[in-house]
């Protein structure tokens, strides 16, 4: 899930736009920045003029005392060119762990929604991630990364909530929050823990069992082997059969064939770099099965159409599996066609979330983050699905977050106050998942009461619901977020009668 936002730098195009006085709370240079839209999507039709704003932050919102009472600079983006003014609903978006930006450009059904709805939408950025570092350079120091808490990111969310109501005139306006995966079961805890705040939450792919160490450590690589099984069993066949040479070639330490079997800068000679090789190849079909698109995308890295398939036609090409396995994963690495070599060590860091941390300063936080409150001890096992086996047991991971992070995993945490799967006491809650998704079966899939609605999409990947509506979109998605659409206004309306 983790955010690996590596090609989001020349995906940017930063003009300088108008300074927006009326809205201005914090000001800083950077809000200045506008983005142009259309230099992403040409066929964007409700291109979202967002303007970029900061939010005088408390930083500690639990102790008045120990990292100081002082405040932060917290980035978000608003557009109110859809809004029936001071009647419309919120949209709110619970940013997650990367920059805002990137989640606004890959979240146009909830402008779409607005279009229809007069709503005002805010994108808001999670603290320490993106341009909303508490302690700016310093953020990442023991003991500043303290405050990067799920309870921290929520209080951050009502408080900005309830002031720019109060400053933009829409005390009375319901507010529905909307987050797609981490940012998704953020939506789904500020309505549990903030319902006096939020009248509704669309938590698209949001994995609250799994990540709350509830079900089978099996399950995620399982589902993506799945989705490679589904194109074709020969592609999961190969895959494995991939593997199984290099496996074999590792034990005879057969090293300088690895390097030139897989385009390796450097010639591998330990095991830990062959467990960095499986780890980084790996993590190359997570994304794919992910990310799996009907059409191209530029999220999380570049991807052609329908990415699995293509992995399956690369992967079933020519009867080198080895060979093929390095073209397959190249799909993602080497997207650019520019990638001479693959470097072992800068193209994938192992970190507390054996789906990957991403590159860059906001892999740190979400590292941290794992290494606390989110829980994926998930492992491969190569019985149920195609990857070599790698563990990751509760027991590495504290391992590894003592050394890194000098932090103690606390698990069933998360589970105890976000209430895990005993929701009966929550509602108006739409939890959307694709079967494409390997993070789906971590989430809820079943509707539990009328307010708790679970949405399945057959033909959708990664919180596909989410994003702008596209000619290539499969019937299932359209169906979703009509049906989101209709439960949305549904609760907006509800919040109206209660308020009046
Ligand atoms: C809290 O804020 C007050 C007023 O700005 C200041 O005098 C005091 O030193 C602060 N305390 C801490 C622990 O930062
Ligand atoms: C399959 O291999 C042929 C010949 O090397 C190549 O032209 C073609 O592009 C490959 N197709 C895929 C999907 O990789
Ligand atoms: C990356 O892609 C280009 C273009 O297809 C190819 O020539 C190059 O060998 C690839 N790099 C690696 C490391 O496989
Ligand atoms: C996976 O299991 C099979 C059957 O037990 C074995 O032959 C193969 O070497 C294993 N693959 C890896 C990468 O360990």
């Amino acid at each position: 899930m983790a955010a690996r936002w590596l090609f989001l730098g020349f995906m940017l195009l930063i003009l300088v736009g108008k300074a927006e006085t009326r809205l201005s709370v914090a000001s800083s240079d950077l809000q200045f920045e506008k983005l142009n839209n259309e230099v992403i999507t040409s066929h964007r039709d409700l291109a979202a003029d967002f303007k970029e704003m900061y939010f005088k932050q408390i930083l500690d919102h639990f102790n008045y005392n120990s990292l100081g009472n002082g405040t932060y600079d917290q980035r978000y983006l608003i557009t109110d060119q859809y809004w029936k003014k001071g009647y419309g609903p919120i949209f709110f978006y619970t940013g997650n762990e990367g920059d805002i930006w990137e989640f606004a450009l890959n979240s146009g059904f909830i402008t779409e929604l607005a279009a229809v709805q007069g709503a005002l939408v805010i994108f808001a950025e999670h603290r320490y991630y993106g341009k909303s570092l508490p302690f700016g350079k310093d953020s990442f120091n023991i003991p500043e990364v303290g405050l990067l808490t799920v309870e921290q990111a929520l209080a951050d969310y009502a408080l900005m909530i309830t002031e720019l109501k109060n400053e933009l005139g829409a005390q009375t306006c319901p507010v529905i929050v909307f987050g797609g995966s981490y940012g998704g079961m953020l939506s789904v805890y500020m309505r549990i823990r903030y319902p006096n705040i939020v009248a509704g939450a669309l938590a698209a792919s949001a994995p609250i069992l799994s990540t709350a160490g509830l079900g089978d450590s099996a399950q995620f690589f399982q589902d993506v082997t799945a989705d490679f099984q589904k194109i074709n069993p020969a592609c999961r066949d190969a895959v494995k059969g991939a593997f199984q040479k290099l496996n074999t070639l590792a034990q005879q330490k057969d090293y300088s064939r690895i390097q030139s079997a897989f385009s390796l800068c450097k010639t591998p000679s330990t095991p830990k770099d062959i467990h960095q090789l499986n780890g980084l190849l790996r993590n190359a079909f997570t994304m794919l099965a992910m990310l799996d698109y009907p059409y191209s995308t530029h999220f999380m890295g570049s991807m052609p159409a329908f990415p699995v398939k293509v992995a399956c036609e690369t992967m079933l090409n020519g009867t080198d599996l080895m060979l093929a396995l390095r073209d397959t994963v190249g799909i993602m690495y080497n997207s650019t066609g520019q990638l001479t070599c693959y470097d072992l060590y800068s193209l994938y860091v192992e970190c507390a979330d054996p789906t990957g941390c991403g590159l860059g300063f906001n892999s740190n936080a979400w590292d941290y983050q794992a290494c606390t409150e989110i829980e994926m001890c998930f492992e491969s096992n190569n019985v149920t699905d195609m990857f070599p086996a790698m563990t990751f047991t509760e027991q590495q991971r504290e391992q590894y977050c003592l050394k890194r992070w000098r932090v103690l995993p606390r698990p069933g945490w998360l589970k105890t106050q976000f209430w895990g799967q005993d929701l009966s006491a929550a509602s108006n809650i739409i939890f959307s998942n694709g079967d494409l998704d390997p993070w789906a079966n971590g989430g809820i899939r079943k509707t539990l009461s009328p307010s708790l609605i679970a949405i399945n999409i057959p033909e959708g990947a990664h919180h596909l619901d989410l994003r702008e509506s596209n000619p290539a979109d499969p019937e299932s998605v359209i169906v979703a977020r009509k049906k989101e659409s209709e439960i949305i206004a549904q609760w907006v309306k509800a919040a109206r009668k209660e308020s009046s």
